[in-house]
């Protein structure tokens, strides 16, 4: 059983998140990793200041399936199998050590020594630390309540090391890494948490240094384009998603680019980011609806938002990891997949535009998005210059509204995606296309110098309109037909 609960395919950061998920449930403000590199007696430990636990409490925790997964749980428990605290163990350590009290109360320790339980072939549930590892005790004696969990022997973390120098120096090296790789992640997967202020602040530290948050959807950020926040429901509790378009990499330094796309990189990191109860629990990926990870789609990241109410319909696994959309929600998050691509996809295009910003200049489109109750629906935007251009004709304009709304009405969206999402080089103009657009500008410039505009303002316009604007140097070219 312990070799079967040991292989459940943990990383080492996604092992410390697990014990730092009942840290926040027991409600502490400040936890502590300390991950120390000492050749055999290297040790992880996470400190906290939550509640902590009485004896009985403790020894039932220690007992793997501790909690019904079928359980209400309170709000704020991020707790559901009962099994993180020793899944997530013994996937790095063979020791594992529990201190803890409450306020008031006495300190109890409580421990699994694998190697123990192995020659024994018995569950003995053994008392206090490891002869020589009581002074990890210290710190929580200071305390008047809170937690402490302690891994040693991590056999997982870096195999048998051998005598050898060199066999020392790999092995460090490794455990460093790992150190970085677990600050990036409790820095994602903690974000939310951490990012609150105020009285409900909570303080995270990595040896001593407080991890920062990073957060997937840049909410901080003014220039990603959020998509309309959607609520879907599912047995009455509400889902609620939002997609996000990151801006394009031309426009932004170096510096934030790495900011932005996130210790997992461009191509892991696109796509869904679901969250329960605020603690992320996936980082990227399409979740399975059959949309393939692609570079072309990288600024498209999508959040969900989950109540731990419904785990068990979205088949929340014991290491907080993963997720199956249930059923009945697969076509809408497809549904908002899709335009979230969309959007991602063109903006990934369309670096042109995004090169050379003008700046106090809105790109004038022709097209808006606009979320109604069942979907979105694309509008036509009827303060487009050459639109309003063509309602100032005397007698055009009851035909012009109808033929408007008949093209909302009937834009074939679904085909055009397909066809779209199939097309993979990245817009470059051939030479036909370049002066087909040249002079398509010429007849809009046309127009407008027709309905009023100076010459110089009618070229601003149609500079700053869509598609234009992606080629600043693309001058009007007027054939002679239409002189
Ligand atoms: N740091 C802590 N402070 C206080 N209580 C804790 C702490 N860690 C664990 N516990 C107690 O131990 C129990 C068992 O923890 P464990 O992580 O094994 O399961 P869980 O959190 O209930 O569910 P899950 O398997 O989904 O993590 C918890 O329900 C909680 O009561
Ligand atoms: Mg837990």
């Amino acid at each position: 059983m312990i070799e079967a609960m040991r292989a459940l395919g943990y990383s080492l950061q996604s092992a410390i998140a697990d014990i730092m998920d009942n840290s926040i449930s027991a409600n502490a403000q400040r936890i502590e990793v300390t991950m120390d590199w000492r050749e055999a007696a290297a040790f992880v430990s996470v400190l906290d200041n939550g509640l902590g636990m009485d004896r009985a409490t403790l020894i039932n925790a220690m007992r793997p399936g501790s909690r019904n997964p079928l359980d209400a749980r309170s709000p704020g428990d991020l707790g559901r199998f009962g099994m993180g605290l020793k899944t997530a163990s013994f996937s790095q350590c063979r020791c594992l050590t529990v201190a803890t009290r409450t306020a008031g109360g006495p300190l109890e320790v409580r421990r699994w020594d694998l190697d123990h339980v192995a020659a024994t072939g018995e569950w003995q549930l053994l008392h206090g630390f490891q002869p020589g590892s009581e002074h990890h005790a210290d710190r929580l004696t200071e305390m008047t309540h809170g937690t402490l969990v302690l891994w040693e022997r991590l056999d997982r973390l870096t195999g048998a090391v051998g005598d050898d120098a060199g066999a020392q120096l790999r092995a460090r090296m490794q455990f460093l890494n790992g150190v970085r790789k677990v600050e990036q992640h409790l820095g994602m997967i903690f974000h939310r948490f951490l990012s609150v202020r105020g009285k409900r602040a909570r303080r995270m530290l990595l040896n001593g240094h407080p991890v920062a948050p990073w957060d997937p959807m840049l909410s901080e950020r003014e220039t990603i384009e959020q998509m309309p926040e959607e609520w879907l429901w599912l047995d009455g509790q509400a889902i609620r998603v939002q997609g996000t378009v990151l801006p394009h990499h031309s426009r932004l330094e170096s510096e934030a680019l790495r900011e932005v796309e996130g210790p997992r990189g461009w191509n892991s990191q696109q796509g869904f980011h679901v969250y329960r109860d605020g603690r992320l629990l996936v980082a990227g990926g399409w979740l399975g609806l059959g949309l393939e990870r692609d570079d072309r789609f990288r600024l498209a990241r999508i959040r969900i938002d989950l109540p731990s109410t419904i785990d068990q319909q979205w088949g929340v696994d014991i290491r907080k990891s993963r997720v199956t959309v249930p059923p009945s929600l697969r076509g809408d998050l497809k549904r908002i997949a899709e335009l979230t691509r969309d959007r991602a996809l063109r903006v990934y295009r369309h670096r042109a535009r995004l090169l050379t910003p003008r700046r106090g200049e809105e790109v004038q489109g022709l097209w808006n998005v606009r979320a109604t109750s069942n979907g979105y629906r694309h509008e036509i935007d009827r303060a487009h210059p050459l639109v309003q251009a063509l309602q100032g004709i005397p007698g055009a304009r009851s035909a012009l509204d109808a033929l408007l709304q008949l093209i909302e009405e009937t834009l074939p969206v679904e085909r055009i995606w397909l066809t779209e999402a199939t097309r993979d080089q990245v817009a470059t103009l051939s030479d036909g296309d370049q002066q087909a657009l040249q002079i398509l500008m010429g007849k809009v410039y046309a127009v407008l110098v027709a309905s009023g505009y100076s010459n110089q303002d009618a070229l601003l316009q149609a500079r700053g309109m869509d598609p234009f604007c992606h080629h600043p140097d693309l001058m009007p070219l007027f054939p002679p037909m239409e002189l």
